[in-house]
Parts: C-alpha cells; structure tokens; sequence
C-alpha cells in the first residue's frame, strides 16, 4: 500500500478500527493524525498505536492527502462547512467518507464541486476486523486513489466496489445493517433454546458456534451455491427438513426480501436528512 498522509476527522470507534487495522498491516503510524475536539480519544489513538492527532480539524486536513470524514452523519455538515470556512482546499486531496446517509453531491457542495469523494459502507464488525465495507468512487477519483481507498478499508475487512451511488443503499440492506439481522435470528434461537430447558450460557453457545460453523463452511466453499448446502444438510423426512418447511411456510424468504428492501429505502430517505 502507498504511503500518503491520511488525517481522520473523528476519532470514535470506526476510525480507531481503521487505524488499528492499518497499523497492524505496517502502515506507518507517523502518515496517520486522528483529529477530535476532546482528547480522550486521540490521546487513546496515540498511545495505542503512536499515530499523531490533533484537535484543530483544518490544521490536520492541511497537512493530509487524504481525509477520512469519520464522525457522526448528523455532524457531518457543520464539520465539513467548519473546513471550508477555515480555507481548507480539498482540490489535490483525496476524501474518504465512512459516514452512512450523506450523498456525494452533498460532500461536494460542502467541500468543493470538484472534490475526489469516496463514500463508503462499512459495517460493525470492522470494529474486530471482520468487517464488509461498500464502496462508491466520484467521478473526480483516479484509478491510484481507488486502489488506495480499496486497501484502507481493506485494513477493516472485505470490500465490494459498487459503480453507482443508488446502489450503497443496496450494500446497506446487504450488509450494513445485517449484524442486527443475525442477532435477531441469534437472539430468537437463543430464546427458544432457553425455553427447551439449556441456561442462557448454554443456548447462547450453542447458537454461537452454529452460526460461525455454518459462516464457516460458507465460506470454506465458494463454489457451492448456498441452496446446496441447505440442501446437504436437510435430509428427507428429517427433522432438519421440518424446520425448514415451517420457515418457508411462514414466509421467511419474502419477509428478508422486504426487510431488506425496507433498510434500502430508508438509506435513500436519510440522504435528504443531512
Ligand atoms: N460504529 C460502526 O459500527 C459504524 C458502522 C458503519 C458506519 N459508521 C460510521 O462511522 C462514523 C463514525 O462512527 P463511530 O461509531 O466511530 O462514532 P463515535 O465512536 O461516536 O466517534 C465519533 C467521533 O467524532 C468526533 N467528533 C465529534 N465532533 C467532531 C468535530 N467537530 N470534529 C472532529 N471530530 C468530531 C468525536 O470526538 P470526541 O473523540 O472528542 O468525542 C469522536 O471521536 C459515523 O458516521 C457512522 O455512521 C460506523
């Protein structure tokens, strides 16, 4: 990975998991400045991993060629406009959004028409590096930028580039929100574990390790399509085969299709929230 002057503008949890990542795969940490009105986070950041911080966001956009907008989407304008006010020129730099709901055209018409925008999607588990982040490139971005940004989310997880902005909606329902859809699931099991008699312990164990199994094995063979591996495990008859048939029966397939479609609309509403 190129070595450029990244400044994060946040220094919460997403940022500090991008920056561990980074660091872990031998970025060097003096490239790496966390800016944050309070130090406790950055102070966090530097003695974690000696990267430099700030509390002046303009000063440490200043000295960067990269920026990472890592703070809350309802921040975001006030924190972008705060730059521009302060004459921060974003024309040779490269913009790296991680923050959920907020347009490109939106970050352009704060930060400059022309500004090298990449807005990303990453999920929760980028906390444990085990995260799946989308990503969408302006038009103003060069090749060189992307495959940059590409490996910085990489430091957090799995990346999926997509060609057109409608479409980080679409990461959103597949992804973004998805850990809250397997903690339901989890969480149902859990429930009826415990009411069949296991301690709480026990039941969450037992689901756990189901969950990571079969991720697992999803995972271990990509060529096989998921239906099959459904299929292998769901004997005739068997008691597999009746869970199953109740899903189905009560519509299971139908309802993650709204519920994900749900998720993806209320992606495309929030871009006119901030
Ligand atoms: N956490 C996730 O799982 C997740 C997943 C996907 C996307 N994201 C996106 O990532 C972004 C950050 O989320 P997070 O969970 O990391 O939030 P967080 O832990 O609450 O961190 C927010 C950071 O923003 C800083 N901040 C507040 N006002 C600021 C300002 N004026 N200038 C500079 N920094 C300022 C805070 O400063 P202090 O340190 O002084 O408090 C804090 O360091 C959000 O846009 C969120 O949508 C997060």
């Amino acid at each position: 990975m190129q070595h450029k002057h990244i400044t994060f503008i946040g220094a919460g949890n997403m940022a500090g998991s991008i920056i561990s990542g980074l660091v872990k795969d031998g970025y060097p940490a003096d490239y790496i400045c966390a800016s944050a009105p309070s130090t406790a986070n950055t102070e966090k950041l530097a003695q974690q991993f000696a990267i430099k911080t700030s509390q002046n966001n303009a000063q440490a956009v200043n000295t960067s060629d990269v920026v990472v907008l890592g703070v809350k989407p309802q921040m975001m304008a006030d924190v972008c406009q705060a730059l521009a006010d302060q004459g921060c020129d974003f024309s040779n730099k490269l913009v790296i959004s991680i923050a959920a709901g907020i347009s490109v055209q939106r970050l352009q018409s704060l930060l400059g028409e022309n500004t090298a925008i990449i807005r990303t999607m990453p999920n929760t588990p980028s906390l444990l590096q085990k995260g799946m982040t989308g990503l969408f490139a302006s038009q103003q971005v060069n090749e060189e930028d992307k495959k940059f940004a590409g490996e910085l989310m990489t430091a957090v997880g799995e990346t999926v580039w997509v060609e057109d902005e409608a479409m980080i909606n679409a990461v959103i329902a597949a992804s973004g929100s998805a850990p809250a859809y397997f903690f339901l699931f989890m969480e149902s099991m859990q429930n009826k574990a415990i009411e069949m008699g296991f301690s709480a312990e026990q039941a969450r164990l037992l689901v756990l390790q189901s969950a990571l199994g079969s991720a697992e094995m999803v995972k271990q063979n990509p060529d096989i399509e998921l239906s099959t591996l459904r299929k292998n495990v769901t004997s005739k008859g068997g008691t597999t085969a009746e869970a199953i048939n109740t899903f189905q029966q009560l519509g299971l397939p139908a309802t993650v299709e709204k519920a994900m479609q749900a998720a993806a609309d209320r992606g495309a509403d929030m871009e006119k929230l901030f």
